[in-house]
């Protein structure tokens, strides 16, 4: 397929999460707010991504940074009010940029008067809305662990049972089986689908479904200290159920009830395990995400083994998907070398699959100390010693040099990495040699060619230093990406003559035309060549 036409816009767009809290704060309380976004979508059109994808924005208590929702179907004042919003929709658009929200219907806030209602006695009608259930043996009803740690069970006294919360005690878990809960969930859909908005990040997807039997989970022989406690156990009863087929496949079908639009999920599964969360008959999630990326090992020989299982995984019909970065992991720049953020764009950018970008990645925010007294998040609260805080990846974004980078006048919600005098979309924007400014060519480079957007992907050569692959156009336009992961020369070698010249390269002083068959590869040396035809 050549034509943009076949191609939907979420195959052939950029998508760039926007974590609300530190995006830009439009009202100095030192706390992003959509206002703020409206204000910066200038920047992202010159960018040139094209799909937002903004973290939750509903009412919230906060323990989780509005990942506790009580009403999903209002705005939290802290970001804006629900004018700001449409707003917000009407300006996207007018930008030419679709936006994608998140929803979180595993759980709500135990403020939420779902949880209210149903907590207040055993014979409410909303009770079977979360998961209650009698103490067995005077303990709680299995093993089930938080993923924020502890026993993922909260004993209430009013009416002696417990209930399930798959992360904090302040998140019970609904049942999206019981029928009720769906309607709801589903209003809850159809009420911002009728806004405009062109689709959903949906959070913890893997976890919708949970074992009717609550069988205990196993213990993980593969367990360290160093993991999250909830890794003690393999969580095959409580997450990843065959039943959270049929709940996704309900989501799906109300979101096709309206034109186009588009549903992320959210699933941190290998690649075997994600893949049917695109469903049978490609009736689930559009876009499963793929998160290989953030976790395998920053060198050749591992990422081209996860292209190509990925690739080989895939089923017909099914569109990839590529992160390399978001609110729950640390910072690029900070995973991999710096000498390496222009080849990781590069490979992101050139991949077969919708990129998914995180907001600041694009300049390098690293992952920033916060001091003890100042963590914020919950998981960096309950597991001091595990150094799982996401704060370091949540500072906010680095505008200009002005007091705070112009994220705010007030105090920031979260401290700013140290380099933002130096490390700022103003600077970098004006510098072509800067990081942003590689990004920018490397976006434009994309969004202009087909075979780039969604020509064919092969492996042309990978070893332990360096991967090269084409991308190919069903016209025959042919892009040739070498990348050297390491910080030593390489040489590549091609059983044919190459002819090209280089589009884009790491560095600005590899520019030319490219004979024979064979080059010379810098150290961390990413190169975008268009082969002659
Ligand atoms: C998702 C979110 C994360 C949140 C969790 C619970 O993993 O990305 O930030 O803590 O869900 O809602």
């Amino acid at each position: 397929m050549n034509d943009a036409a076949q191609h939907k816009w979420w195959q052939t767009g950029i998508i760039y999460e926007i974590y609300l809290r530190s995006f830009q704060d439009s009202n100095n309380d030192g706390i992003g707010d959509l206002r703020g976004i409206i204000n910066r979508l200038d920047y992202l059109q010159w960018l040139g991504v094209n799909i937002l994808w903004i973290t939750p924005f509903y009412p919230s208590p906060m323990k989780d940074f509005g990942y506790d929702i009580s009403d999903y179907t209002a705005v939290d004042s802290r970001f804006g009010d629900m004018q700001d919003f449409d707003d917000l929709v009407a300006e996207v658009h007018r930008h030419n940029m679709k936006l994608v929200i998140d929803f979180v219907p595993n759980h709500t806030s135990d403020q939420h008067h779902w949880f209210k209602e149903s907590r207040s006695s055993r014979f409410n009608l909303k009770r079977d809305w979360y998961i209650w259930q009698t103490p067995a043996h005077g303990k709680s009803p299995n093993n089930w662990l938080s993923v924020l740690g502890g026993s993922a069970w909260q004993w209430e006294e009013l009416t002696q049972q417990y209930y399930y919360h798959a992360f904090l005690k302040e998140q019970p878990d609904l049942d999206l089986t019981n029928a009720e809960v769906m309607n709801a969930i589903s209003d809850v859909m159809r009420f911002w689908l009728s806004k405009g908005v062109d689709g959903f990040r949906v959070d913890v997807m893997w976890h919708l479904a949970k074992d009717k039997l609550l069988r205990d989970n196993p213990v993980n022989p593969n367990y360290k200290p160093s993991m999250p406690d909830c890794d003690r156990l393999q969580q095959i009863y409580s997450c990843d159920r065959p039943e959270v087929h049929e709940v996704i496949a309900q989501l799906r079908k109300v979101l096709d009830e309206y034109d186009d639009r588009v549903m992320m999920g959210e699933i941190y599964l290998s690649p075997d395990k994600t893949i049917p969360y695109y469903g049978e008959k490609n009736n689930e999630a559009h876009l499963p995400s793929n998160f290989q990326l953030l976790f395998i090992p920053w060198k050749a020989k591992d990422i081209s083994g996860a292209i190509e299982e990925y690739e080989a995984l895939l089923p017909k019909d099914a569109w990839p998907n590529w992160a390399i970065g978001n609110h729950d992991r640390a910072r690029l720049i900070s995973r991999i070398s710096k000498d390496q953020t222009r080849n990781a764009a590069i490979l992101l950018l050139t991949l077969r699959g919708t990129p998914v970008l995180y907001y600041g990645d694009e300049i390098g925010i690293p992952q920033v100390q916060i001091p003890k007294e100042e963590v914020q998040d919950p998981q960096g609260l309950l597991m001091p010693d595990k150094g799982l805080s996401r704060d370091p990846q949540r500072t906010p974004m680095q505008w200009d040099k002005s007091l705070n980078a112009g994220f705010t006048r007030a105090k920031p919600w979260l401290r700013l990495s140290n380099d933002y005098q130096e490390q700022n979309v103003e600077v970098q924007s004006k510098d072509d040699e800067s990081l942003l400014s590689f990004y920018k060519r490397m976006i434009a480079l994309r969004q202009s060619e087909p075979s780039l957007m969604y020509g064919s992907y092969s492996e042309v050569f990978s070893d332990e230093n360096i991967l090269a692959y084409t991308r190919q156009s069903v016209l025959g336009d042919t892009f040739l990406i070498v990348l050297n992961f390491t910080d030593e020369k390489h040489l590549f070698s091609h059983a044919q003559r190459l002819e090209g010249s280089i589009e884009i390269a790491t560095d600005a002083k590899w520019d030319g035309l490219i004979f024979g068959n064979e080059l010379d590869i810098e150290p961390n040396m990413g190169l975008v060549i268009r082969l002659d035809k």
